[in-house]
């Protein structure tokens, strides 16, 4: 009796199992399922972070902006800014809308526009807007400030996006210089002088090299 009914219990689970694999077997021949080649929604920089592990500080999502910004358009950007300016205005003093004003935002520092209440993540992202980090941004913004509450999908397109970064420029009173292609040598002059240093530095004596300090900085010494 026990093993009967023991018997009874593998047989219940083994048909269910074979009910449950049956039913997909045949729902797999009366519906042909084609999987994507990809994406539909394209996560940027999914790729990159995949290849080079620890993310390098270039996700291989937005081209560089310098080489681009020499030759975009500030014109071509103001039709661009018409996606940002249903949440956006950027005349000077404009107001607040669903996001900050961006007047004079190249350069400014992140989240510190007045009367605009930012989300935490933006606000404890630090830093300010470089060209970098807005061409990183608009590319993609939910990837460089995860939990931004600006939700915008980003402008993929590196021209269009370069010309709309021109425009955030003009619009932008004192912007930073446009960085020169990545420097080839900068470091390398301004680190001779400081190689030769230590024969002139001899020569000047540092405070604690002086012999003379301690005439000059005696009194706490004597207090004791
Ligand atoms: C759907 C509304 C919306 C759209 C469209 C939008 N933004 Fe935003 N934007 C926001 C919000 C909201 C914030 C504040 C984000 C936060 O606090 O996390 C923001 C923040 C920003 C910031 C940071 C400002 C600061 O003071 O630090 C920049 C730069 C910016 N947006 C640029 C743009 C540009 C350029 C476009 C057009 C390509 C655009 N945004 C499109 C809503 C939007």
């Amino acid at each position: 009796m026990d093993s009967f009914e023991f018997n009874k219990m593998v047989a219940a689970i083994l048909i269910a199992l074979l009910t449950v694999k049956g039913a997909s077997l045949i729902s797999e021949i009366l519906i042909h399922p084609h999987m994507l080649k990809e994406n539909v929604f394209k996560i940027a920089g999914v790729e990159a972070t995949q290849t080079a592990d620890g993310g390098s500080a270039q996700p291989k999502g937005p081209a560089p902006i310098e080489p681009l910004l020499a030759s975009a358009s500030a014109e071509k950007g103001a039709q661009v800014f018409k996606k940002c300016a249903s949440c956006h205005t950027i005349d000077a003093g404009g107001a607040n809308r669903v996001g900050p004003n961006l007047h004079n935002i190249v350069g400014a520092q992140r989240a510190k526009h007045p009367g605009y209440a930012y989300s935490q993540a933006m606000e404890q992202k630090g830093g300010s807007w470089s060209y970098d980090d807005l061409n990183i941004y608009l590319y993609n913004p939910r990837h460089f400030v995860p939990g931004t509450k600006m939700s915008f999908a980003g402008i993929k397109d590196d021209k269009e996006r370069a010309d709309l970064i021109a425009y955030l420029r003009q619009e932008t009173d004192n912007p930073p210089p446009i960085p020169d292609a990545p420097a080839a040598s900068p470091g390398t002059p301004a680190e001779k002088p400081a190689a030769l240093a230590p024969t002139s530095s001899a020569a000047v004596p540092p405070i604690s090299a002086s012999p003379v300090a301690p005439e000059h900085s005696p009194p706490q010494e004597n207090k004791r």
